[in-house]
């Protein structure tokens, strides 16, 4: 396929460079005539894979269409413009994207018009952007992670100039702010406190589909934050790959915990934070959210292996021992606590003994819940040069061992939930039975209830009932609202 002059292409090594160069702010956003009505009598839809990163920027591609007067649409076969915004940290999230967009080729046959696009981090892979323009002639547009902003002017020309466009950035280049946003959730929203990571884990693509991290200044994220509070809203959760990072790049005298103290000040009900990296998770970080009611008793804690040489090997920066310690500091300074992991098996070389590891720390930590996967080669990190010979069927079966261990103690930690009471923030009616009711914990545990006179957004009490794995069942003691 011939490569068009004006298309530009992701550059893995650019992308990897990090330079000190001070990143410019963009507070202004403004759609041209040109591109303002170009969406009248259109629809749109959008796809998500991937973390909360991804569905806020989706918010964002939304909130551009909607400004220019699109509309939503509930199928990709009522739409004229069909987004993808992918994920790019493991290749079965790949699979899962290029099989929907093979499903399109259907939908694209019938209507020529029909614009599909792919965005997000897989855009910004080299060997996969080939792959879709050889592959994949429905897609017509393709951009990164870094011009959502240029999204009214790339739709115009790929609907006015029926062109094919590829518009890859591998750099960052400017934090925008105040561009539109249409938010999915009319009770919790996403608010992004700072963007890029900078810490170059070996097996993690994002550093370079993400670009280097810039942090939002405070001002910008307490007006988002207020803004959302005097809209209704009750719970927000503080983006970023990496929140202990925040305010680093920032020659400002504050940090994520300052942060964290000043979102608590404006009293919007709930808050939390995602990720935090156990490197640098700063005492003042403990005591403020042990300080403050509506700073939720949840922390992430990615541990990724229990074993020293294989965080080493990760470039994790700290040890299994350091991770232990800061494990007891958190659960012993923050009343209530839920902890959360991420962990990966079968990383490169891992040994039975290293694995081990990885169990007896699960065993000690007792972790409220775990994200657990197999490490998956992403080309253009160090880790996809490391020698691997653990096969798969062996890594398969470390994962189910893992799994196993860690649903026995997040069972076994909801059951002391049984006979309580939860204050419970509600979604809104249960997807698989829509008798009932479901929302969160403050600990981020999931609670399916019965109940009276209840809705979305609404405050509840839930006595327990019974506890599962991954929820537990209850019933609405009391109903008090915007409490
Ligand atoms: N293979 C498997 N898991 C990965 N993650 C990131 N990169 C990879 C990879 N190459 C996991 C980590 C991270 C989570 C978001 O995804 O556990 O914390
Ligand atoms: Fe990836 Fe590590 Fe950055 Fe997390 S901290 S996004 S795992 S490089």
């Amino acid at each position: 396929m011939k490569i068009k002059s004006d298309w530009i292409l992701p550059d893995l090594k650019a992308a990897q460079k990090r330079t000190k160069k001070a990143v410019p702010y963009i507070n202004h956003f403004e759609l041209e005539d040109y591109v303002r009505y170009i969406g009248k009598g259109k629809k749109y839809y959008i796809s998500t894979f991937g973390c909360q990163a991804n569905q806020r920027d989706s918010e964002t591609l939304a909130g551009i269409l909607d400004a220019m007067n699109f509309e939503p649409s509930e199928s990709p076969e009522k739409a004229d413009v069909v987004l993808i915004n992918t994920c790019a940290v493991r290749q079965n999230a790949e699979e899962k994207v290029l099989g929907q967009v093979g499903n399109l080729k259907r939908v694209y046959r019938e209507n020529k018009d029909l614009v599909i696009g792919v965005c997000g981090c897989m855009a910004q892979e080299e060997k996969l952007v080939h792959t879709i323009i050889d592959k994949y002639p429905q897609v017509r547009l393709m951009f990164g992670t870094h011009n959502i902003q240029d999204l009214p002017n790339m739709l115009y020309k790929v609907m006015y100039q029926h062109e094919r466009l590829i518009q890859i950035y591998s750099k960052e280049g400017e934090v925008y702010e105040n561009l539109p946003v249409h938010r999915f959730g009319n009770n919790k929203a996403w608010v992004n406190i700072m963007y890029g990571c900078d810490k170059f884990c070996t097996y993690c693509i994002v550093p370079y589909t993400r670009g280097k991290e810039r942090s939002r200044t405070m001002d910008e994220i307490l007006k988002e934050v207020n803004e959302l509070k005097n809209d209704g809203y009750k719970e927000i959760t503080l983006l970023g790959q990496n929140v202990n990072a925040y305010g680093k790049d920032l020659s400002a005298d504050y940090d994520f915990a300052t942060l964290l103290a000043k979102v608590a000040e404006t009293e919007i009900p709930r808050i939390r934070f995602m990720t935090s990296h156990p490197w640098d998770f700063s005492d003042a970080m403990i005591d403020a959210i042990a300080k403050y009611d509506n700073i939720m008793p949840f922390v992430h804690l990615p541990m990724q292996s229990g074993d020293t040489d294989v965080l080493k090997k990760m470039g994790r920066r700290y040890t299994a021992e350091s991770y232990k310690t800061l494990f007891d500091k958190i659960k012993n300074r923050i009343p209530g606590v839920a902890i959360s992991t991420d962990i990966i098996v079968g990383f490169p070389n891992e040994t039975d003994e290293q694995f081990q590891h990885t169990l007896d720390m699960v065993n000690y930590c007792k972790f409220d819940n775990c994200f657990t996967f197999i490490y998956s080669p992403r080309e253009g990190t160090p880790a996809a040069k490391m020698e691997d010979t653990i096969p798969m069927e062996e890594k398969s079966k470390r994962l189910a061992i893992l799994n196993q261990t860690w649903n026995k103690y997040a069972l076994e930690k909801n059951k002391q939930y049984e006979g309580k009471v939860v204050k419970v923030l509600v979604d809104g009616p249960s997807k698989k039975d829509p008798s009932t009711f479901t929302g969160y914990s403050p600990e981020n545990k999931i609670i399916n209830f019965t109940g009276e006179n209840i809705k979305a957004g609404d405050f509840v009490d839930v006595y327990i009932e019974r506890a599962k794995t991954f929820s537990m069942d209850g019933k609405a003691l009391c109903y008090n609202k915007n409490k």
